[in-house]
């Protein structure tokens, strides 16, 4: 059997935190994908890894780019890292999943993608939420037109005073502490805005301006030693799509956790809870509202919302202690593009776009304003089941 035939070579790059995470949804993807080996800088750290696993470990980066059954390298490696060790792995003709961000400037994600392109692999980058049910269910009702003409569209995403929460006996299966430092000084902007970027573009189109608003609010995280780089904690800004939608995605580790998505069309707003769960709900209410309703909703919230019926039911609910998403889904979308041939739904074009914009929104000084985008994309089709 060749590399192109059954089952996908992986090779995990980074062996940290979410690397378990990616590691615990290898099984639901059996005869798609085949995990050959892990390699991590921190030797102890991949002996933890391999041992809780028993995956095969390779000596060095340059050991798992030379095994010729690895086809695609799972970049899971800190944000500054992705870009050596993406370049690294299309260097040696290896296909690249990338954790987000693709790049820490848009710049960096571009020559990546013209590495690839010049390389003749194939780049694709996190998350890949928007593959998950509960954001395919919110597309297809927008699809099938539940609220009519989109006109606007909020993405909350706060995760409350992280650095205030117990995050030091946050482990991972393996045992990686959930790395804080890194997460402060990346910006949670940088982490996150891409759950809502990738799930609105692909249902609006490109994003054509941002204009945007960072600050650093809490720059003390009481961390030891204190951060000597802390990034914006808190950012908003109003993207303007394409087709005429505009969206305005908050970012922040100060507001309390929230984490709706809102698409709000003529007739109606349609709303998903929690993107980072494939099997939460979406919610319709009508723009037309009785009195009654309307004092329903001031009293209750969503409650007096109906339940948009899932495009499928999720084969993956997460459960004690399991992710909640299934963050092989973009590596498996990834590995059937390559093998079909068809155009990857989370492809370079994609990543760098996105990229661009949450750039634009952490760091809106280093842009005009508004930014103008540059990037673009193809349209992205559904996935066959919500289609
Ligand atoms: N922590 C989370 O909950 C979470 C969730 C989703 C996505 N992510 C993303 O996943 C990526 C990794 O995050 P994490 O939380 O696992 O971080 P982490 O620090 O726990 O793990 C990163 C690992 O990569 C290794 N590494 C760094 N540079 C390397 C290199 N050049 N070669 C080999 N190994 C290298 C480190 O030694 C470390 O073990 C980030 O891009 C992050 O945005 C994290």
């Amino acid at each position: 059997m060749t590399n192109d035939a059954g089952s996908a070579g992986l090779a995990i790059v980074g062996c940290g935190y979410v690397a378990d995470s990616y590691r615990r949804c290898l099984r639901l993807h059996d005869g798609e994908l085949r995990l050959v080996g892990v390699y991590d800088r921190d030797p102890k750290r991949l002996a933890a890894f391999a041992a809780c696993w028993g995956d095969r470990t390779y000596a060095s980066l340059d050991a798992a780019l030379a095994d010729p059954d690895v086809r695609i390298v799972v970049n899971l490696t800190t944000p500054e890292s992705h870009a050596d060790v993406t370049a690294a792995a299309i260097a040696a003709g290896k296909h690249v999943y990338s954790e987000k961000p693709l790049g820490m400037t848009v710049g960096e994600a571009e020559n990546m993608r013209d590495q690839a392109r010049a390389a003749g692999v194939r780049l694709a980058a996190a998350p890949c939420s928007m593959l998950g049910e509960s954001a395919q269910t919110l597309w297809a009702a927008v699809r099938r037109g539940a609220v009519g003409r989109v006109a606007l569209a909020y993405a909350e995403l706060d995760d409350g005073m992280v650095h205030r929460a117990n995050y030091r006996d946050w482990k991972s299966r393996s045992g990686r502490v959930w790395p804080a430092r890194g997460e402060f000084e990346t910006g949670c902007t940088f982490e996150h805005a891409g759950y809502a970027i990738t799930l609105f573009a692909a249902m609006f189109g490109p994003v054509r301006r941002v204009t945007a608003f960072s600050a650093l609010l809490i720059p003390d995280k009481r961390t030891d030693p204190p951060l000597p780089h802390p990034a914006p904690d808190f950012s908003v800004g109003c993207l303007e799509f394409d087709g005429g939608v505009v969206a305005r995605i908050t970012n922040s580790v100060v507001a309390p956790y929230d984490h709706r998505m809102r698409v709000v069309g003529e007739d109606g707003v349609l709303e998903l809870r929690e993107p980072w769960d494939y099997a939460s709900p979406v919610r319709l209410r009508r723009a037309s509202q009785s009195r009654l309703a309307r004092l329903i909703e001031r009293k209750f919230g969503s409650l007096g919302a109906s339940r948009v019926t899932p495009a499928r039911k999720t084969p993956f609910r997460g459960g004690r202690g399991e992710p909640t998403m299934d963050f092989m889904r973009g590596v498996a979308e990834l590995a059937e593009s390559i093998r079909t041939g068809r155009p990857c739904r989370l492809d370079e074009d994609f990543a760098v776009h996105v990229t661009e914009v949450t750039e634009m929104l952490q760091h809106p000084d280093r842009f005009d304003r508004p930014a103008v985008v540059r990037s673009s994309f193809a349209p992205i089709a559904p996935m066959d089941w919500a289609a």
